[in-house]
């Protein structure tokens, strides 16, 4: 595998299950990027596609279309044995609820995968599961059967199992879920500092407040990716709308200095740009918008400009807004104070006349 190149990558993933009633698509063309040592968590509705896309990574289902590659291998490449094999050194898998097997103690729970993968020698596992307990708190009741230990005590023991072979990728499917928000809070530390280590950690979750704190949320609606610019800048909206503004919106790329195309609404995703106006022998900047800002072109007076001021601005951009606020009254509330404000704020500078509300 190539330095630059991302640990994870899934591209154009669609996934139709067959059903009774007919086919149904619930992965519908996902494609992102995952770096190593990158936080990454995953919500969505009940039902927009999240296990399946765990599915995909760790290769436990196939997509019907588009490929995974994760350190330069790609899934579909190899068959169901080399696969579990595969699973076994890169992927450390985590449930909601534990799936520690009962009649073997937390020690032998964390032998077991060691035993199946062989990364370590065998003179070095029990010391290791050890030392996995320990990092986890587990060590005193490492000979104790799963169901002697409390709920956060297993998913804890979980976690160190899914270390077992030290795989770089660390994939979680709602571990909190079945935790009180104490124990949750404790789990999830775990994972961040699994993150700071230099782990890759994947981590579905129902829980809004947990999922901020990655360093990237990665939001489904129905099978779909919503850009995660629009999840950041406006985590608020309710998901769909989120998905409607996606859908709306191309993406930009300026050098510095260059004016941003015709649009009606633009959010910068990366870099900063100004807004100019015309004045007596030159321009005068109004305003300077940097990365995350939202710009409401339509607003803006006769005779203004929007250019680049960093060497490499990245926007999103939407041509018809009239449409896209139609289908986002969220956005439409949540904003038109903002754009009260900036209106007011132009007419002061500039008695240019308007171009008019949208
Ligand atoms: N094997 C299957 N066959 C048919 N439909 C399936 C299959 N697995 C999942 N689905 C459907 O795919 C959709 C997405 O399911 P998935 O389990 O990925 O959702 P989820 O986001 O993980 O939901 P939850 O938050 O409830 O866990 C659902 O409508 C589900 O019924
Ligand atoms: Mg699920």
């Amino acid at each position: 595998m190539n330095a630059n190149e991302p640990l994870l990558e899934l591209d154009s993933i669609v996934k139709t299950f067959k059903t009774s009633a007919g086919e149904v698509t619930v992965l519908k063309n996902i494609n992102t990027q995952v770096g190593q040592g990158e936080f990454v968590s995953v919500i969505g509705k009940s039902g927009s596609g999240k296990s399946t896309l765990l599915n995909m990574i760790t290769g436990i289902d196939h997509p019907t279309t588009g490929t995974v590659r994760i350190g330069g291998q790609y899934l579909h490449k190899l068959n169901e044995g080399q696969l579990s094999v595969w699973r076994g050194k890169m992927m450390g898998v985590v449930f909601q609820f534990f799936q520690l097997l009962p009649m073997l103690s937390l020690n032998e729970n964390l032998l077991l995968p060691m035993d199946f993968a062989r990364v370590y020698p065998p003179s070095e596992r029990e010391a290791r599961a050890w030392d996995l307990l320990e990092m986890v708190g587990l060590s005193e009741v490492a000979d104790h059967f799963p169901a002697s230990i409390s709920g956060g005590q297993q998913q804890s023991a979980a976690i160190a199992r899914a270390l077992a072979n030290n795989p770089p990728i660390i994939v979680a499917d709602e571990p909190t879920g079945n935790l009180d928000s104490r124990v949750a809070e404790g789990v999830f530390a775990l994972f961040e500092r699994l993150a700071q280590q230099g782990k890759t950690v994947l981590m579905v979750t129902h829980d809004a407040t947990l999922a901020k704190r990655a360093q990237r949320v990665l939001v489904l609606v129905d099978g779909e990716l919503v850009n995660e610019a629009v999840s950041r800048v406006l985590p608020h909206l309710p998901h769909r709308e989120m998905l409607v503004i996606t859908k709306a919106a191309r993406q930009v790329e300026m050098r510095g200095g260059e004016e941003l195309p015709p649009g009606s609404w633009a959010l910068i995703q990366h870099g900063c740009v100004e807004v100019t106006l015309p004045e007596r022998g030159g321009h005068t900047v109004v305003e300077k918008v940097e990365s995350g800002g939202i710009l409401w072109l339509a607003d803006l007076p006769e005779g203004a400009q929007v250019q680049a001021c960093s060497a490499v601005v990245d926007a999103l951009v939407v041509e018809e807004a009239g449409k896209l606020l139609s289908q986002t009254p969220m956005l439409r509330a949540g904003l038109s104070r903002e754009r009260a404000e900036r209106q007011a704020r132009y007419a002061e500078v500039s008695k240019a006349p308007r171009k008019g509300w949208l």
